[in-house]
């Protein structure tokens, strides 16, 4: 505990002294980006949705936000500037394919093009996945004292996991959902198999194949045209009932270290195998970034949301193929896997075979903290803690820049340490290369009142290089104390270049106790999906509901569900 609190402080000496070097480094920074310019729009992702990049570099200065912005609200629906609108695509409990439902509080979206396997580029017909992130026993079922029934544990696990559907943009501009053979779910009971060195070893119970998907936070697409699925807060599941915590109370069938994997889905093959890919490492995964190197390997940028956790990276040991999909499907199945050390601006290796430091690792009754490197894997963040990787303030979603390659971290708050707004820290590899072993860091956005903003979650760009950010102030605090500045939980735009670069610009506002999550794009820019997730999640009973969206006001219960949002004006008209 010794060694946590002082690494804790670690980390705060570390924010204290890059205030004060702010500026300096920002000029720095900027020079980098802008040398590197032609070279990393090549060599940025080349995910499906990151194809209009090519469009955008004519207009690569555009920092202006595509709307008057909105002020902060408690209104209990999603608040968005004049001229654009939402369309809701599909609520918990609305049948996507024959006998199943869309599940619980939606998270991550994903669109690929319907045509994007034949080389199209669709941007009115596509694959939506969502993830479901967690159950709602109140909500879902109403029994919150336990012990629960096997029928109400069922609810819960087939309600978490992932959606994939068909939607399409009807004549009258409106999105709505279709039925297709693609769409199926992916729930906590559908079988998945363990990929990688984690495959089949004694801390899975020498498992392959395994139950179910959960915790499934947020994600990322690969070049190849896969989602990614991230599953974090896994441990809860199995653990005792807690009323009002964080306890499901699920019975012995769940197995948690078979959880905390990130999740590969082939989402336009309706018969495939969700694969866990154990060489990422096993921990609270919140998304994927992914970014190309100059030898076509993949890097995949991720974050352990926990307060005092890590930022890692995974270095593929092959190479990524645009003619091979099939080849493609194994690049997560090997590679290296990084933590950060903020203090020395260093990548730590996670391997067990060339760090003393983690086969002389002992637990404090003297057992090998590990034996191979299955074990490492199994548990990474133990790994990173033996190595000295700086645990920082609960890091969520990261994402690349596509115009500088640059990696930006949202780093929500730690309040067990005084950081109760958070910070955005962008981190540049050294000579902008993905596979370096070095980096440097500095500071993006601060959150408080003097910036409009607190806790930020979710990061998506646009092709401009405009940063968009959803927030994660926890139910129980939005709109009040000090987090009363806010309102509800909000969506912001920020540019990253010009006189503006790090203000925070609001373009939208969820209904109550809601969090925002999961923006993506449509690949012409005029359509974002994105999450309402767990609207009314501070209601007491069913007769004390504090929201009832989509439904505004009556006395409907509230649905978390995913919403199709237009208005923008798209990356060629700016
Ligand atoms: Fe599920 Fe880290 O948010
Ligand atoms: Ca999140
Ligand atoms: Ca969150």
């Amino acid at each position: 505990m010794s060694e946590h609190d002082s690494s804790t402080n670690l980390w705060h000496q570390l924010l204290e002294s890059r205030i004060s070097r702010r500026s300096a480094l920002k000029g720095s920074v900027a020079a980098a980006g802008a040398s590197l310019l032609p070279l990393s729009l090549e060599t940025a992702s080349a995910a499906p949705t990151d194809a209009p990049s090519a469009q955008a570099r004519g207009n690569a200065a555009n920092t202006r936000p595509p709307f008057s912005p909105i002020r902060p609200s408690t209104a209990d629906d999603l608040v968005l500037p004049r001229g654009y609108r939402y369309d809701v695509v599909r609520i918990y409990g609305d049948e996507i394919a024959a006998g199943q439902p869309f599940g619980y509080n939606a998270d991550f979206t994903a669109y690929l093009p319907i045509d994007w396997l034949e080389g199209g580029q669709s941007s009115t017909d596509g694959l939506l996945w969502v993830n479901h992130e967690y159950p709602n026993p109140l909500l879902q079922h109403g029994n919150l004292a336990g012990p629960k029934t096997p029928e109400q544990i069922a609810i819960e696990r087939t309600s978490v996991g992932g959606s994939v559907f068909r939607v399409q943009r009807q004549r009258n501009g409106r999105w709505a959902f279709v039925g297709d053979s693609h769409n199926r779910r992916v729930t906590g009971f559908t079988t998945c198999r363990l990929t990688g060195p984690v495959a089949g070893a004694a801390g899975v119970r020498g498992a392959v194949e395994v139950s179910g998907s959960v915790g499934n936070c947020s994600g990322g697409i690969t070049p190849w045209g896969t989602i990614l699925s991230c599953e974090e807060n896994v441990d809860d599941y199995g653990a005792p009932l807690v009323q009002g915590g964080f306890g499901y109370g699920w019975d012995q069938s769940y197995v948690k270290e078979h959880q905390g994997w990130v999740t590969e889905v082939d989402i336009y093959n309706p018969s495939s195998t969700p694969l866990k890919r154990t060489a990422m490492g096993r921990f609270r995964h919140e998304n994927v970034a992914i970014r190309l190197s100059a030898n076509n390997r993949v890097v995949a940028y991720m974050g352990d949301d926990r307060n005092d956790s890590c930022v890692y990276k995974f270095v593929s040991d092959g190479s990524y193929d645009p003619k091979n999909r099939e080849a493609n499907m194994k690049l997560l199945e090997t590679g290296k896997l990084y933590a950060a050390d903020f203090q020395n601006g260093t990548w730590l290796l996670l391997d067990y075979a060339s760090q003393n430091a983690l086969k002389n690792a002992k637990a404090a009754n003297g057992t090998p903290l590990f034996r191979d490197q299955s074990d490492v894997l199994l548990n990474a963040s133990g790994a990173a803690s033996v190595l000295r990787a700086t645990p920082v303030d609960r890091p969520e979603d990261l994402e690349v820049h596509p115009l500088t390659g640059h990696v930006y971290v949202a780093l929500t708050n730690n309040s067990a340490h005084g950081n109760f707004h958070g910070q955005i820290v962008r981190m540049i590899e050294e000579n902008n290369n993905p596979e370096a072993t070095s980096f440097q860091w500095d500071f993006f956005a601060t959150g408080g009142p003097q910036s409009g903003f607190s806790s930020p979650d979710n990061l998506i760009f646009d092709p401009y290089g405009n940063l968009w950010m959803v927030t994660d102030i926890s139910s129980s605090r939005t709109g009040r104390g000090i987090y009363a500045f806010q309102g509800n939980n909000a969506m912001f735009f920020f540019a990253t270049e010009g006189a503006n670069a790090g203000k925070a610009v609001q373009f939208a506002s969820g209904p109550n106790q809601c969090e925002l999550t999961g923006p993506s794009w449509t690949p012409d820019g005029r359509t974002m999906f994105l999450s309402v997730q767990h609207p009314g999640e501070e209601s007491s009973g069913m007769d004390k509901l504090t929201s009832h969206w989509p439904n505004l006001g009556g006395d409907p219960m509230p649905r978390p569900g995913v919403v199709a949002i237009s208005g923008f004006p798209g990356w060629r008209r700016r």
